[in-house]
Order: structure tokens, then sequence, then C-alpha cells
């Protein structure tokens, strides 16, 4: 069986790369210089090359909440047209199963909590990056659409906060940990402060790149439903920005030199999600301790600082 993974070269699709070799597929990481997803003929000719069996669908044009703000039209054209090439050709190319990849951020920005999967849809998402969290939210439509008058086994999962190695650490456009990560590192290596953007107080859930790779395929296996299903730690386990920079402060050894700057916006002061759904699918998982993963993260910045993506 042959499983293409589209954004094999990002921060998720590596981790499935990692753990690949545990696996009985054949696997085909793809990188957009293997095929320009936003262009659909150059899409239908790599699924009539391959003719996948299943397609875990990771490519995104994603960052941070800076990036976010900056090229909301960008994020917009691109994912909508990424998104929509690749479910229409697995439905073309008759992929027996598409995992598309939604994520928390894209819930309602007023809503009660924990956040489950019922509630994508129940108003509209945080003003910082309404325009990723829209092309999502049609992600899952089209999904579900396809599902319901096709019967395709299209269905999406929503990951929380995701880190590990080989994120993209840039400091402008970059999610809030490996951004964190980079910014500390020049801070040490330049005997600055390290200026953490925002008060520290906004919380989120953090789940390790390989851990969620482990689940994507155990979902692969056994998830078979239409609506979504959250993948995430659990709900307990949230920690606030300042715990999150503190920690990576002393991996770094450079404990002693954190500043926060208010100034900048924190984003969703919360967004936490529930993930009973998925321990009823998929049993109890062991997920890698925040400290453990952060640690390996700090130390893979350090050890491949030249080759990272910054
Ligand atoms: N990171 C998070 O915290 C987070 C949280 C929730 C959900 N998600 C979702 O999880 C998925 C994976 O995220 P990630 O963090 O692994 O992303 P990432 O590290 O930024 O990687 C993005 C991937 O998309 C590929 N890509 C971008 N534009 C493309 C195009 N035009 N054609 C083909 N491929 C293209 C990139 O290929 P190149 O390397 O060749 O550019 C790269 O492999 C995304 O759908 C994202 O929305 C991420």
């Amino acid at each position: 069986m042959k499983i293409l993974v589209t954004g094999g070269s990002g921060l998720v699709g590596t981790a499935i790369k990692t753990i690949s070799n545990e696996y009985n597929y054949e696997f085909i990481f793809l990188a957009s210089k293997d095929c320009d997803l936003i262009n659909y003929d150059e899409t239908y000719k790599l699924f009539e090359k391959e003719q996948p069996d299943f397609v875990i669908h990771l490519a995104a044009c994603v960052g941070g909440i800076f990036l976010n703000m900056k090229h909301k039209v960008d994020i917009l054209e691109k994912n909508l047209l990424m998104n929509y090439n690749v479910v229409k050709c697995s439905h073309i190319f008759k992929v027996k199963k598409l995992i598309a990849c939604l994520s928390t951020c894209i819930f309602p920005d007023k809503t009660s909590y924990p956040i489950d999967e019922t509630m994508l849809h129940n108003g509209p998402p945080a003003e910082t990056h309404y325009t990723y969290a829209y092309t999502k939210r049609l992600l899952e439509i089209h999904c579900k659409a396809y599902f319901e008058n096709y019967g395709d086994n299209f269905i999406c999962i929503i990951p929380t906060n995701i880190y590990g190695t080989n994120d993209n650490y840039s400091l402008e456009d970059g999610h809030v940990l490996p951004a964190l990560i980079h910014r500390c590192y020049l801070a040490k290596k330049n005997r600055e402060k390290f200026i953490v953007k925002g008060s520290g107080s906004a919380l989120r859930q953090f789940i390790y790149a390989e851990d969620l790779a482990k689940l994507l395929l155990l979902t692969l296996e056994k998830y078979n439903e239409k609506t979504p299903l959250i993948l995430s730690v659990d709900e307990n386990t949230e920690y606030s920005i300042e715990y999150i920079a503190r920690l990576i402060a002393k991996y770094f050894d450079y404990e002693n030199n954190i500043e926060f700057n208010p100034k900048y916006s924190d984003g969703q002061l919360k967004k936490t999600a529930c993930n009973k759904k998925l321990i009823e699918y998929l049993g109890d998982y062991k997920f890698i301790d925040i400290e453990d993963g952060v640690k390996t993260s700090v130390e893979w910045f350090i050890n491949n600082y030249e080759n990272a993506r910054k």
C-alpha cells in the first residue's frame, strides 16, 4: 500500500519519515520542489504517476501569528488552491483514504472550553489568523461533502500546536515555540536579553511531532468517520508561553536573561482542546513529556543551526 505524504519536508512530514521504517507501507514524501500543489495540472500529473492508495495531506502555507497577520491574502489563496487540488485529485484517482490536517486554532474565538470536534463551525475564528482558519474549515467541508455524496473515506484530524525537530525556526514567521528557541539561541550568542514577544500568559497544548506522526498512522488504520478527530495531549496538559520560554532558556543555560514584551499580541489566550474522542478510538497513548520534547528540540537546533529552516 502506497501513502503519499504532502508536506513531506515539513515538521510533521519529516517526523513521519523518521518513524516510517516501523510500518509496512511504501511512503512518498512530497516537497514543493517535487510538485507545486498550488498548480492543478502538476498535482493531477503527480497523482496519475503515483496512484497512491492513501494520502496524508499536510502541505500548507502555515506559520505563527505574525505571518498570519502580514500575509492574509497569500495564506488564503495558496491554501485554498492546494487543498482543492489535493482533495479533487484524491477523488479522481480513487484514493482509499485521505487524511486532511486542520488545526485547533481554527475553532471559534468565542467558545466554551474544552473545545471538542462538534464546535468547529459555531462562530468566527480569531481575527489574527482568520484567512488560514477559513481555508482549513473549507477543507473540512470539502472532505465531508465527498464523504456524503460519493462515499469517499476523506477524514480530517485536528492537531494542537506542534513542535519538534526540523521545525520552521523563522523569528518572524515561525510558530511560537521554534521562534522562541531561535530567539534564545541568538540572545545567548550575542549576550543580549532573551526577549519574549507578548506577556507570556497565553496557554497552549503542545504535541511533539513524532507523537502526532504515530497518531496519524493509527488514525489511518482505525478512524473512518466523516466528523473530524482532535489529535491532542490531555486538556490538563496546557502550558503558559512563559513556562515554555523558561524551559527553553533552561536548556540553553540562559535562564536569568528573559524579558517579556507585552506590547506584542498574545494571540488567543487559550484554546484548550479535549482529546476524549481520540482516547476512545485509539486507546490510551503515552505522550512525550514537554520537558523531554523541548530539550530534544533545543539540542537539535543547536546541532543543526546552519541547515535549519529559519
Ligand atoms: N506546526 C503547527 O504548530 C501546526 C499546528 C496545527 C496544525 N498544523 C498543520 O499541520 C500540517 C503540517 O504542518 P507543519 O508544521 O509540518 O508545516 P511546515 O513545517 O511549515 O511544512 C509545510 C510543508 O508544506 C509544503 N508546501 C508548502 N507549499 C507547498 C506547495 N505549494 N506545494 C507543495 N508543498 C508545499 C512544504 O514544502 P517545502 O518544504 O518544499 O516548502 C512543507 O513540506 C499543516 O497542514 C498545518 O496547517 C500545524
